[in-house]
């Protein structure tokens, strides 16, 4: 079986993402690897991201290996907070803080699209490749649900009643926007 690091050491999005793989590839992640520093994510776009994340490690393990970047793009907030959404209230990373301060920049505004965009670069033999998911939606008054995490409270996408927060998290692993990406990336591995 290949191997491929995930520049993650975020347990769920390692299940989701071996499973869309159909465990063709043993996926590596940064604690197996021992790496316990903070990835830099110094650039100003998911993509920027996404690319620093998977050539910090690729150059650093000089093993194949890709990273993803997520934000939430809201058009009313001229598509804030984008590649700044999980530091949107401070550096606490806090989720509900977030979705709060979210709430009240959008109280009145009657425009409430938005959309979940990732961004994953892979990195083959020192070639990079990128894939894009996206989830078009809008962002509700108030949280709903409990499943999930970050925005899921307030994001019902195109087509649903419901938050993602509300529906089966089964669901949201056809249909997020990171199920998406790395979708594309597993139809270009070919698995
Ligand atoms: P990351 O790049 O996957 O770490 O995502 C950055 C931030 O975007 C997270 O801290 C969350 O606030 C938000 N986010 C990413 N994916 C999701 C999702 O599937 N649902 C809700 N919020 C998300």
């Amino acid at each position: 079986m290949k191997s491929l690091i995930f520049a993650t050491n975020n347990k769920h999005k390692l299940e989701e993402v071996s499973h869309i793989l159909h465990d063709k590839y043993k996926l590596i992640s940064l604690s197996e690897l021992g790496y316990t520093d903070d990835i830099p994510e110094t650039e100003p776009t998911l993509e920027g991201n996404a690319s620093l994340k998977a050539w910090h490690i690729y150059n650093k393990y000089n093993s194949d290996c890709f990273a993803d970047d997520t934000g939430l793009e809201v058009d009313a907030l001229n598509g804030a907070p984008g590649v700044y959404s999980a530091r949107y209230a401070g550096e606490t990373h806090d989720f509900d803080l977030n979705t709060s301060k979210l709430l009240e920049n959008l109280k009145g505004e009657t425009n409430r699209q938005a959309r979940f965009r990732t961004v994953v670069s892979l990195i083959i033999n020192g070639k990079e490749y990128r894939f894009e998911g996206i989830l078009e939606g809008r962002i509700i008054n108030e949280k709903r649900g409990i499943h999930g995490f970050g925005y899921d409270p307030v994001f019902i996408p195109d087509g649903y009643a419901q938050t993602i927060a509300e529906l089966p998290p089964d669901l949201k692993n056809k249909i997020s926007h990171r199920a998406l990406a790395m979708q594309k990336m597993a139809d270009f591995l070919k698995v």
